[in-house]
């Protein structure tokens, strides 16, 4: 049984208007509630520093994300939903990759390209007000991402070259320390809208054309009379096509109520008429969802309840992760095994290796391989790093005889496993291998 593990952040700057919930929040909704997936969903809080210095708007933007979701049907108890600043392992994380990630790649991130571009047109500085925050963004964002392994990434247009930064940053952290990443695709859903806004370009804050989803509905259908249209008049047909208003009334109605409507349009429906209908189309949907809303902003404590739950949740697989991932790059208690910096540098490569790493099933394995790559012992999956590491100080201890001992816990054998397993064992080598945490003498003093 393998299941498919979905993330994905909402950056925490704005208030979601109807195009975030067509375009986002609802299909991830929808994609949580499906069987085998395994859905992580979070407030992009550390993201939303690069974005704005406005402390209140970060609080209030939280909250009115985090409500959305719950209001829009999302299940805590079944997905994990979790507020990126509670998850301490992910900027130890964004390290680790900011020291595999080649800074040229960051160079060419179409957010930082386009604030090059513009400082460049006006003669300014390339780097002219452009913080090593936005700059640095898709590895806290491949951080994100590759702290819980996920599969698939559902985003924006928008953000694909991101995803595809955090498979490079996954293939050179498993390049130079074994396989402990899954590699993300980036999930972009061609048939959701992209929705256009008040004016008819798409629907975005920066435009400033947005309809915020839980506007009061007076607002909401002030608003909706503000949307552009032509100047045709009453018994009049009328345009679908380019139409923003009938755009939205897509996004929001059935096929067969799309119908209804285009022959409403063509028979000249007034635009008057035309915006109650999508009102009321919308308000059918959006007001079922309002009580749940409101209860979550009045209480915002009953949302942080939600949220640190998620927290513990979501560390429950980060927090042994970075472990096995400190110690993969080398940051270990130095009792387990010090070595003398030269000599170990030229031992190490003529050495057989373990390496452990995590497969999509979420379980720890590791590997025994010469000092040519090739593979001399697998094991099966072990519930916890710790368990991993405790059968291959066993195997470095013990040798032959740990092979036998083992014998269950291991996949496959090779010939050469238990001369490479000698060789190991033999005093003050660099092996890699991995002593119990907490009990760093275990993998080097023999026991009688
Ligand atoms: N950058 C994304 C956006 O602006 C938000 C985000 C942050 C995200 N981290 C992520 C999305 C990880 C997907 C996965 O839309």
């Amino acid at each position: 049984m393998s299941t498919l593990r979905v993330l994905t952040g909402i950056t925490t700057t704005g208030t979601p208007h109807l195009g975030n919930y067509v375009g986002a929040i609802r299909p991830a909704i929808r994609a949580s509630q499906a069987a085998g997936t395994d859905s992580f969903y979070f407030l992009a809080d550390y993201h939303a520093l690069i974005k704005t210095d406005d402390p209140q708007r970060i609080q209030r933007s939280t909250l009115e994300i985090a409500a959305t979701w719950l209001a829009g049907g999302l299940d805590p108890e079944r997905v994990t939903f979790y507020r990126q600043s509670d998850i301490p392992e992910i900027p130890e994380l964004t390290w680790f990759l900011t020291c595999v990630t080649g800074k040229g790649i960051l160079n060419r991130a179409h957010a930082y390209k386009a604030a090059v571009d513009r400082n460049a047109a006006t003669g300014a500085e390339p780097d002219h007000d452009v913080t090593a925050g936005l700059f640095m963004y898709p590895v806290l964002m491949g951080a994100d991402i590759l702290m819980f392994n996920a599969h698939k990434v559902p985003v924006g247009r928008d953000q694909v070259q991101h995803i595809e930064m955090a498979r490079d940053m996954a293939q050179r952290f498993n390049h130079a320390y074994g396989e402990h990443f899954v590699l993300p695709e980036a999930a972009v859903e061609e048939d959701v809208a992209l929705l256009p806004g008040l004016d008819g370009r798409k629907m975005s804050k920066s435009y400033d054309n947005t309809i915020p989803l839980f506007a009061p509905r007076e607002q909401m259908r002030k608003l909706i009379a503000g949307i552009v249209t032509d100047s045709r008049g009453p018994g009049e047909p009328k345009d679908t096509e380019g139409s923003a208003l009938f755009q939205i009334y897509q996004a929001f109605a059935e096929p067969a109520e799309t119908d209804a409507f285009r022959r409403a349009f063509e028979g000249g429906i007034s635009w008057a008429d035309a915006k109650q209908a999508l009102f009321e189309r919308i308000d059918r949907e959006v007001g079922p969802m309002r009580a749940t809303y409101q209860r979550c902003i009045d209480d915002p404590a009953s949302v942080e309840r939600v949220l640190l739950a998620g927290a513990q949740k979501a560390r429950r697989t980060a927090s042994p992760f970075i472990a096995t991932l400190r110690h993969a790059v080398g940051l270990r208690p130095l009792g387990a095994q010090v070595q003398a910096a030269k000599p170990a540098k030229a031992a190490k490569a003529a050495l057989p290796a373990f390496k452990q790493y995590r497969e999509a099933d979420g379980l720890f394995y590791f590997k025994l391989v010469d000092a040519g790559g090739a593979l001399l012992l697998q094991s099966q999956g072990f519930a916890s790093p710790k368990d991993a590491g405790q059968a291959i100080a066993q195997l470095t201890r013990d040798g032959a005889a740990g092979l036998t001992a083992l014998a269950a816990q291991l996949a496959r054998t090779e010939p050469g496993a238990a001369a490479a397993l000698a060789q190991l064992a033999a005093p003050k080598a660099d092996n890699g291998s991995v002593a119990g945490e907490e009990d760093p003498g275990s993998a080097v003093e023999p026991q009688a």
